[in-house]
């Protein structure tokens, strides 16, 4: 492993998430406050892998704090996770004399990073980069804020419309393996149910409490289910609003039901003021990392304190689910 960090490289991995941009400013910014080098990587690994890497200066970064996506692109890199691959990023880092790597992204692109680093030594350093907030060791993750207020707007609209009617909806909110998304989003909006992939209980009584609530005719009802939902535990094709909606209908045939599926309106926009802020802390810190020799963490949020969590346990290990959300979120909509 290098002994002392002097150029770096950055760039945004997997899925894109609002304050990505604000991330890569405040590395950028506090390399070179530190005399650094610093280079950045398109398109992810893809760009590592073709020799798509730039210096980039103070003014690289100008005016774009305020933007979603990423000014570098991103890419989920197959390529990377052939040695092949491996082999050829190295190469393109070495020839500049890039030693440091931070990374703005996912457990899989952590685990990219994990294997470089171990492979070639390069100093890798991870910032929690997506929408799903699905990173152990940290309370946050760039974009997660900016995501749940877009679907709180959303769902908010849908509400207005569905009282109108006295109808039934079915909102899908993003979340391969995570609910959190659905969880924020639909306590922020006072939804009925939330069906989540990480507990799956949810749709027996949720059935129970549409007949219920089909006797006493409420109002609005609202049921917010993650993308990565799976009525079946045991059928991994069969997921989401669409197949919630089918099965509400054949056991509470007298409910009118819509679904409305948020998808990528949810990973772009504006970042909202905490993403803007936790970005901004956690790209300058992944810096101050790399500068005092502590490699191959992500650099997390909890209680407000800057946290390290070494890949391996931020890629393995998973959040839990707070089970005393779901009984809130059915105290509340009685
Ligand atoms: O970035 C996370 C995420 O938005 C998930 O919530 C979603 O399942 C996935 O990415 C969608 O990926 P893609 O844009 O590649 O279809």
């Amino acid at each position: 492993m290098v002994e002392k960090v002097t150029k770096i490289g950055v760039l945004t991995s997997g899925g894109d998430s609002p304050g990505m941009n604000a991330a890569i400013r405040a590395v950028v910014r506090t390399g070179l406050y530190n005399d650094l080098k610093v280079y950045g990587v398109m398109r992810g690994y893809n760009g590592m892998i073709e020799d798509d890497i730039f210096e980039m200066n103070s003014r690289s970064v100008a005016n774009i704090i305020q933007r979603g996506g990423t000014m570098l692109k991103t890419a989920r890199s197959k390529d990377f996770f052939d040695p092949e691959g491996r082999k050829k990023a190295y190469e393109n880092l070495h020839k500049r004399g890039i030693n440091g790597l931070v990374i703005i992204g996912g457990d899989g692109s952590f685990t990219g990073a994990q294997k470089l680093s171990n492979e070639y030594g390069i100093a890798c350093v991870g910032i929690p980069g997506t929408i799903d907030k699905d990173l152990y060791g940290t309370d946050f993750t760039i974009g997660f804020d900016t995501a749940v207020n877009t679907a709180i707007e959303a769902i908010d609209k849908i509400r207005d419309t569905a009282d109108a009617h006295d109808r039934l909806f079915i909102v899908e909110v993003m979340g391969r393996h995570a609910g959190y998304i659905a969880l924020h989003s639909g306590i922020g909006t006072g939804a009925e149910n939330i069906l989540i992939p990480e507990i799956n209980t949810g749709l027996d009584e949720m059935l129970a409490s549409l007949s219920e609530q089909e006797k006493r005719k409420k109002l609005v009802n609202l049921v917010v289910v993650a993308e990565g939902f799976r009525p079946d535990s045991n059928n991994h094709e069969i997921k989401g609003a669409s197949e919630v909606a089918r099965i509400v209908q054949q056991k509470v045939p007298g409910l009118e039901t819509r679904v409305t599926i948020l998808g990528h309106i949810q990973r772009g926009g504006a970042p909202t003021s905490i993403d803007r802020f936790i970005a901004s802390r956690m790209g300058y810190h992944a810096v101050e990392c790399l500068l005092e020799g502590r490699f191959n963490v992500m650099v997390g949020i909890l209680n407000n304190n800057i946290e390290y969590t070494p890949f391996e346990i931020a890629i393995r290990q998973k959040q839990k689910v707070s089970e005393e959300w779901l009984r809130i979120v059915k105290i509340l909509a009685s």
